[in-house]
């Protein structure tokens, strides 16, 4: 049962480094990760590919094409009806389009049942913008991943360069400035700190000891050993 399945939730703006600290975490807890933006990122791809407007006015055709898609994750890889997305929806264009599209509620509903469902023992650990306020409400352990501006950017630009992609400083900050203005105004699960949410600040302490907090949490937190 989903209820009896240890989850720890990260949710937190654009590039605060919630992936990292998710995978850290879950490798130490032997753990699987979901990552709910890659969702949203393979939807906004989806659309695209079939010509879909991503706008409120194609509701119906973007939560079937969302129901339709054929993902599979193997290890860092994502497919999309075989083909290897995996770097085309971490660019730019892929992060706005995933920003839009997960604006749509229709959209939102197709992809919850499927968010729930990854939640299998021994634990997971699910990473994004409303795994406690929405997907997860029962995770005993929720924590709001913050950083600040420049190391947001800073960070996006590191993975950017690392994955051969292209990367510009200043469109980086305007994009996501754009993008969590938009997460955190929508008015379905915009980006907000669950009430019973724990802060965490990463912008200047590293992924080891940020993965250390979120397992002394744990510690504390979970509900059976
Ligand atoms: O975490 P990310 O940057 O890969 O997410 C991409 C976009 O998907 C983000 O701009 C907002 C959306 N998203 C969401 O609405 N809900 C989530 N749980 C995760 C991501």
């Amino acid at each position: 049962l989903p209820g009896q399945v240890p989850v720890i939730c990260i949710d937190g703006p654009s590039a605060s480094g919630k992936g990292s600290l998710a995978a850290a975490v879950a490798a130490q807890l032997g753990y699987a990760v979901l990552d709910s933006g890659a969702l949203y990122r393979i939807a906004g791809y989806a659309a695209c590919a079939r010509g879909i407007p991503l706008h409120a006015d194609h509701a119906p055709e973007l939560a079937q094409v969302v129901q339709e898609m054929d993902v599979a994750f193997v290890g860092e890889t994502i497919l999309l009806g075989g083909e290897d997305i995996s770097l085309k929806i971490r660019s730019d264009t892929g992060s706005r389009n995933a920003s839009l599209i997960s604006a749509i509620p229709a959209v939102r509903d197709a992809l919850l049942q499927f968010q729930r469902d990854r939640a299998r023992l021994p634990g997971l650990v699910a990473d994004g913008r409303d795994m406690g306020t929405v997907v997860f409400p029962q995770a005993p352990l929720k924590v709001f991943l913050t950083a600040s501006a420049e190391k947001r950017a800073e960070r996006r630009y590191k993975q950017l360069i690392s994955q051969g992609l292209s990367a510009n400083m200043t469109t980086l900050r305007e994009e996501l400035h754009a993008r969590d203005l938009r997460d955190s105004t929508r008015a379905v699960a915009p980006l907000q700190p669950a009430v019973d949410a724990l802060s965490l600040d990463n912008s200047d302490i590293g992924i080891e000891a940020a993965a250390r907090q979120v397992l002394s949490w744990w510690e504390e937190r979970r509900p059976f050993s």
